[in-house]
């Protein structure tokens, strides 16, 4: 289990929480302070209320999420003539996220990626979890993290301004052990930053491996090919055919999977390699080059019409790059906006896929006692 070095900035920043940020919403961020607005989001099928979060910050930077599944419903950033655009994919309206997501802005959770044919022995227990991916577990189960409603709390921090989602889950939730109590903190920093904590604990030990599985496209639309993607990552996991790791960390050089330099997504993603047939485009772990414990930048994402950047730092020790390769246009999203093929991607910073079977990769395992904690950043710029 990583352990960050967040916690002295933790404890040196005392969350103001607030009930409801009701009262902060008559302040106008055009004067430059950031501001929380809370309302109503609708209600899940079996009666459970959805509340959606605004953030904004001193620049008009604007995320936001609901409750449901602590999803990032949007995310309005500058281009580079100041024209704020949402640079993620989804949906208007509840409803949409409850009919059928492909995890659109989710929190993934209990794990986030694949347990191969569902199964894990843990302290000599088997464990045997529903099989929603072919034959493997996927993305925590048939309702994971991603379809529950958490119970949040408005913030405003030194960072900038905040929400804090908290999810329990019960012991044997889609077939994981422990009660397990998560929070997942999103904060708007004013300097063009969406800071992402996680922090856990639970009373069993149990496999875990939280994301965020927001679909960037920083252009706003059309498809993600021309985006130019750098990731810093000497190796991957290679996969077999239902996207398990063999275990091996393969180098990337010579390969498509050399992100060591900048690449345009499209250059080689209909490349004749193996790796790009099983994954049907890039759909793999990447291996971060670790310069130390605390946060490490993982990948750089530039969108050349816009001219906006996204740089993701993580204290994860790998990331998942995903481009979208299952959007076939058959979801219609934000705006009626048809969801083709490759028209967003996704940068999941995580454990690696599989690592309760894989005896050679960093532990999953949270213990009691213990507390899981997980820092990503991503920050936005224009170039
Ligand atoms: C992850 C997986 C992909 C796909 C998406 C959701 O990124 O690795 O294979 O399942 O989630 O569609």
């Amino acid at each position: 289990m990583l352990k960050t070095t967040s916690r002295g900035l933790r404890r040196a920043i005392v969350p103001l929480l607030l009930a409801s940020a009701a009262c902060d919403a008559a302040v106008d961020h055009a004067a430059g302070v950031a501001t929380m607005k809370r309302e109503s989001f609708g209600t899940t099928p079996s009666g459970e209320a959805v509340d959606l979060v605004t953030l904004t910050n001193a620049h008009g930077v604007e995320l936001r999420a609901m409750t449901y599944g602590a999803i990032i419903v949007s995310l309005k950033v500058p281009d580079r003539a100041g024209q704020l655009g949402d640079v993620v994919l989804g949906y208007d309206s509840l409803a949409g996220y409850v009919k059928s997501s492909p995890y659109f802005g989710a929190i993934v959770g209990r794990y986030g990626n694949r347990i191969a044919k569902g199964k894990f022995t843990l302290d000599g227990a088997d464990y045997t979890l529903a099989v929603n991916n072919g034959p493997n577990a996927l993305h925590g189960g048939l309702t994971g993290f991603d379809k529950v409603v958490w119970s949040a709390d408005t913030m405003r921090t030194a960072e900038g301004v905040g929400i804090q989602f908290r999810y329990v889950s019960k012991d044997g939730e889609e077939g994981y052990p422990g009660t397990l109590t998560a929070t997942v903190t999103y904060t708007l920093a004013d300097a063009s930053e969406v800071h992402i904590g996680y922090e856990a604990t639970t009373d069993k030990a149990t496999p875990l491996n939280l994301t965020q599985h927001s679909y960037f496209n920083l252009a706003g639309q059309g498809d993600i090919m021309s985006h130019v993607l750098t990731l810093n990552a000497d190796r991957f996991t290679p996969v077999d055919a239902t996207l398990i790791p063999t275990g091996e960390l393969a180098l990337v050089a010579g390969t498509p999977f050399d992100f060591t330099s900048p690449h345009a997504i499209g250059d080689r993603i209909n490349a004749d390699h193996p790796q790009i047939a099983f994954g049907g485009g890039y759909d793999h772990n990447f291996v971060l080059t670790r310069a130390d414990t605390g946060l490490t930048l993982a990948a750089v994402l530039k969108e050349p019409t816009s001219g906006r950047v996204l740089e993701v730092r993580t204290t994860e020790p790998g990331v998942q790059f995903y481009s979208g390769n299952f959007l076939d246009g058959t979801l219609t999203g934000k705006g009626g906006v048809v969801y083709a093929h490759r028209t967003g991607l996704c940068l999941e910073t995580q454990h690696y896929p599989d690592s309760p079977n894989q005896k050679t990769f960093p532990s999953t395992i949270l213990r009691p006692g213990e507390t899981y904690r997980s820092r990503t950043v991503w920050r936005f710029g224009v170039e």
